[in-house]
């Protein structure tokens, strides 16, 4: 054991001499808690230490992005490094398969860890691009190449291939080209736990960067993204709504399916799945539905005349002219005209 401590402690010195300096987000600071990350992960697990150590120190070294391509075919640093350090053989082949076999770009052709030892670095890895540590890290990484941040009339590129992953992409979109989808790339139990964990943050990070500008359309963006790719967690929130006697039953009869509501800041918190709670005002019965569809609007009319007036509640076709009108009972034109409408899109519960 001693003997294992002492030959990471070298490759480490080697990792740390090769990588010092580095500022695109693979440098040796990454290493080393890529390599804690997945001392973590081997715990329970029938892995190799050693070999885990050092591939997770040595799995930057050569990355084509810093080194260029000769050097991440040939592994050219890692070889030369556990040459120095005295790895034997046998060892020094199972960190190479490991460095060869893993990486998102390659994960984008098909190719997989091949041992337990592979997937804990390759979790370790990814984790590093998610929760706090992956936005600064990506911030970092744009930045050093002098990248954008953000276009708000650039979409990202979500069927992103290896070849289109290289080229340059705002910092802002390469959450949603690759950071949010590392969740669901994990192989070991420990890895999806404290991926999960991560992913949390960097969701949060992304509402709030949405939120600050008044961004609908991306917020909107997000949890569609999220809810499409599997990637929601399972945070529904429950919102209670009082209703005035009809509105309840016809909701409760199934008669109407859509409740509408100005789109201001309170319903704009609101997500697919969440659950809202309505009360009859009358006599207090609850109603808990679930929520499986959210529609903005400019305003009711526009509405009405996409959603159709029954779902929504009138008993008979509503031309949008009547519909803002009769909404106006409700709220008043001017947070019609700043906020527009939202239509709550409802499943009993
Ligand atoms: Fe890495």
């Amino acid at each position: 054991m001693r003997e294992n401590e002492e030959l990471a402690e070298k490759v480490k010195a080697c990792v740390k001499s090769l990588l010092s300096g580095e500022k695109s987000g693979h440098g040796e600071d990454h290493a080393l808690r890529v390599c804690d990350i997945a001392a973590r992960l081997c715990q329970g697990q029938e892995a190799d230490e050693k070999v885990v150590a050092l591939a997770a120190l040595l799995h930057d070294c050569d990355d084509y992005k810093v080194f260029g391509q000769e050097c991440a075919d040939n592994l050219t640093n890692a070889v030369k490094i556990m040459d120095q350090c005295g790895v034997e053989p046998s060892c020094r082949e199972k960190v190479l398969d490991i460095i060869r076999n893993m990486g998102y770009s390659k994960l984008l052709q098909g190719i997989r860890p091949a041992t337990v030892e592979g997937e804990i670095v390759s979790d370790a890895d990814m984790l590093e691009g998610l929760g706090a540590i992956g936005i600064i890290r990506t911030l970092r990484v744009k930045f050093y190449n002098n990248e954008p941040v953000f276009d708000r009339d650039v979409w990202p590129d979500i069927n992103i291939t290896q070849e289109k992953y290289k080229r340059k992409s705002f910092y802002i979109n390469h959450f949603f080209e690759k950071l949010l989808r590392l969740k669901n790339l994990m192989f070991t139990e420990a890895g999806k736990a404290e991926a999960a964990k991560r992913h949390e943050t960097t969701v949060i990070f992304l509402r709030a960067f949405f939120q600050e500008q008044n961004l609908p359309d991306w917020l909107d963006y997000l949890e569609e993204f999220l809810e499409n790719n599997g990637l929601a967690a399972n945070n529904a929130s429950v919102m209670q709504m009082r209703l005035d006697f009809e509105s309840f039953t016809k909701i409760k009869d199934g008669v109407k399916n859509i409740e509408l509501r100005l789109c201001d800041e309170k319903r704009r918190q609101l997500k697919l799945g969440d659950n809202i709670l309505f009360i009859n005002r009358e006599n207090d019965e609850t109603l808990p539905c679930k929520i499986v569809g959210l529609c903005r609007f400019r305003d009711f009319g526009a509405l009405v005349e996409s959603l159709g007036a029954k779902q929504c509640g009138w008993d008979k076709e509503i031309s949008p002219e009547d519909a803002d009108a009769d909404m106006e009972q409700y709220y008043p034109r001017d947070d019609i005209k700043k906020y527009g409408a939202l239509g709550i899109v409802l499943e009993r519960a």
